[in-house]
């Protein structure tokens, strides 16, 4: 089955490396310049290559040096509009060909957020960042745009800002602002090159203001690695990941095998960044709501570097395997977890996992296609509407299960290794990983753990659908049970009255952010609390001010579960001004795992102050953040039907 996500013909000839030649241009919010494309094909008689766009301006085609003909085809929803670049004469198999298209982005980019400088950190300059996946490398240059197929590129931009790309840096060093020119008058020419294949979603670019330090150089490693943010921020962000990124990354290769892209660095994005974080290529981007100053969140990096071997490296073949990236990413980043931190730092990051978990599943509870592990895709479905935590829990309970069930991790690993190195660099489906699970352990195993897997069932893996796990599965809850039992007593008091209730602001003195976060969740499982005990633990706990985005959204959750309560109709209102950036700070709460759930919990108890805010506010919101609030945006339907206007 080819991609349903992808109108090109990658299975009739393949792009196997790219050239960019970009030029960056702030005033008209553009990349425009040229993807020379060299291509094999697989099949005789290839006529055309066929490319991915979406709302690209195409300005025309050479094949081999040539002017060529070309045609675009009609724009798909989702999936944007095929580029057909012609060939003169019928390209035979295993020919290779070099096909150049000159083309400039448009506003409409689904890809792209051009921020003016008040957007910034700095307030000085303006700042552009990519989002490619899951299928929007083709609003930032014509590509096949399939995970299946995996690419080299190499880049020439040209621009008055320094230049980050998902790919080695080339020239000038990254020590060397903007080549010692002036920021935002020079143009200076970034020069990049990727020579590990990777997938098109995890082609990235960011341009801004942006400052590079270095983080401890750890012996015998072959990779170097470091932070980028703004000069405001390169501090906060140098203390915050220093530490531990080096120390998981080397972990790591002891753990999987070499780690392959030479450079790791991280990029602090500006607030509008739609996720926690983006595993691009030699450089994760990551959300500013990461600098907590107590480094509880440095999990969102871990996961991120993890996908350089699951994901960047053994790549899921099409969306419906996304959960080959996530549920292997997250199970291994747990695993780290176990190694640097012990069996009750992992046991708690699922305990945090479940209750997502549980939450993603009952939001599908009328697409219960979307319930489970693998889906398959309809021709042209969107992706994005499939995404959820089902794919990154589901999957990581999943490989759980199966350490458990082969007798553990000194027997699971040498498999995970071999896994590995069997698919590094290739793209493969749910199939091909089981087979070859299978045949590892019918090899190596014992007749014990062939009998085990004889016993798994897969169909209630792959396909279950529905709240439960197939197996209920116990993880070590040490580090839970103060917050279970801070929250149990909270539920016991919510016949005392206020005046009355035996809590202070130590309760959560030694609580870390995360156990503020499953405290919070928990209570969130019991009846709703009486309105006035909310606020006053919002009070005095200082949750209802937390400068922890995820403790302050676990807060909203709770305050505005019924939307008819006291504590929702109060809150309501500084819950949305929270991610518009309209409290004070300026900084809007861009990553989506924040600001979906608070527009659509206002939505509901105040639709029409959601919708004010809403419109008052979608331009700062990233393009795709703003297409997923306005779709699962209920607030909109306050809009009086047609017929009676
Ligand atoms: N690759 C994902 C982000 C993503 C997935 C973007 C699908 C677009 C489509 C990234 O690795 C990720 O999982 N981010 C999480 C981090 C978390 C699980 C630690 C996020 O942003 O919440
Ligand atoms: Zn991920």
């Amino acid at each position: 089955m080819p991609d349903p996500t992808t109108q090109s013909n990658y299975l009739e000839i393949s792009t196997f490396h790219v050239h960019f030649d970009w030029s960056v241009d702030f005033e008209k919010e553009a990349i425009s310049g040229s993807a020379t494309h060299k291509l094999i094909a697989a099949s005789d008689d290839v006529n055309e290559v066929v490319f991915d766009t979406a709302e690209l301006d195409i300005v025309g085609a050479e094949v081999a040096g040539q002017t060529t003909e070309i045609s675009i085809g009609k724009k798909h929803d989702v999936m944007g509009s095929a580029l057909h670049v012609y060939f003169a004469n019928p390209i035979k198999k295993g020919v290779e060909v070099e096909v150049k298209v000159f083309y400039s982005t448009t506003k409409a980019s689904t890809a792209l957020q051009w921020l003016n400088k008040e957007q910034t950190q700095g307030k000085q300059f303006p700042y552009l960042f990519s989002q490619c996946q899951p299928i929007y490398a083709r609003a930032m240059a014509p590509v096949q745009d399939t995970p299946s197929l995996k690419i080299t590129y190499s880049a020439s931009v040209a621009s008055i800002l320094p230049v980050l790309l998902s790919a080695r840096r080339v020239f000038p060093p990254s020590e060397s602002t903007h080549d010692g020119k002036v920021i935002g008058k020079d143009v200076v020419t970034y020069v990049y090159d990727q020579p590990v294949a990777i997938p098109s979603y995890l082609i990235a670019i960011a341009v801004g203001n942006v400052r590079y330090r270095a983080f401890p150089k750890i012996d015998s490693r072959g990779w170097t690695s470091g932070v980028w943010a703004e000069p405001e921020l390169i501090d906060a962000a140098y203390w915050e990941f220093s530490e531990d990124t080096g120390r998981f990354l080397a972990k790591e290769e002891d753990v999987v095998g070499q780690y392959r892209f030479g450079v790791y660095d991280v990029l602090v994005l500006p607030p509008s960044f739609p996720y926690g974080g983006m595993e691009n290529a030699c450089l994760s981007f990551v959300t500013p709501t990461l600098l907590t100053g107590d480094r509880t969140l440095v999990d969102v990096v871990v996961h991120e570097m993890t996908h350089s071997w699951f994901g960047n490296g053994v790549t899921h073949a099409e969306a419906s395997h996304f959960w080959l990236n996530e549920g292997w990413t997250n199970y291994i980043e747990r695993l780290l977890q176990y190694f640097l931190h012990g069996e009750a730092a992992r046991g708690f990051s699922f305990i945090i996992g479940s209750s997502a978990l549980h939450q993603a599943l009952e939001n599908y509870g009328d697409r219960p296609k979307y319930q489970r592990l693998v889906i398959e895709f309809d021709y042209g479905e969107d992706p994005d509407d499939a995404y959820s935590s089902v794919a990154y829990e589901k999957g990581s309970n999943f490989i759980y299960y199966l350490e458990g069930v082969l007798g553990g991790l000194n027997a699971f690993l040498p498999y995970v290794r071999d896994y590995v190195s069997t698919f590094m660099g290739q793209s493969i489906t749910t199939w091909d990983w089981k087979a070859h699970l299978l045949a590892y352990f019918e090899k190596n195993g014992t007749k014990g753990q062939q009998e085990a897997l004889r016993n798994v069932d897969w169909n209630a893996w792959f396909y279950g659908e529905g709240l439960k796990l197939p197996v209920t599965l116990v993880y070590d809850d040490t580090l839970a049970k103060p917050p279970y039992a801070l929250a149990e007593k909270w539920d016991r008091a919510r016949t005392v009255d206020t005046s009355a209730l035996p809590f202070k602001t130590e309760d959560v003195a030694s609580f870390d952010g995360n156990q503020k976060v499953v405290f919070l969740e928990r209570l969130a499982t019991f009846p709703t609390l009486p309105s006035s005990h909310t606020l006053l633990l919002g009070q005095i706990y200082t949750f209802d001010s937390s400068p922890n985005a995820e403790v302050r959204l676990r807060f909203y959750n709770l305050a505005l579960k019924d939307p008819a309560s006291e504590v929702a109709r109060k809150l309501a209102e500084p819950a949305i001004r929270w991610v518009t950036g309209k409290d004070g700070t300026g900084m809007i709460k861009g990553r989506m795992k924040f600001c979906r759930p608070i527009f659509l919990a206002v939505s509901k108890v105040n639709a029409a102050l959601a919708k004010h805010y809403f419109e008052e506010n979608k331009d700062l919101f990233h393009p795709i953040a703003r297409k997923l609030i306005e779709k699962v945006g209920a607030f909109f339907q306050v809009v009086k039907p047609k017929s009676l206007n």
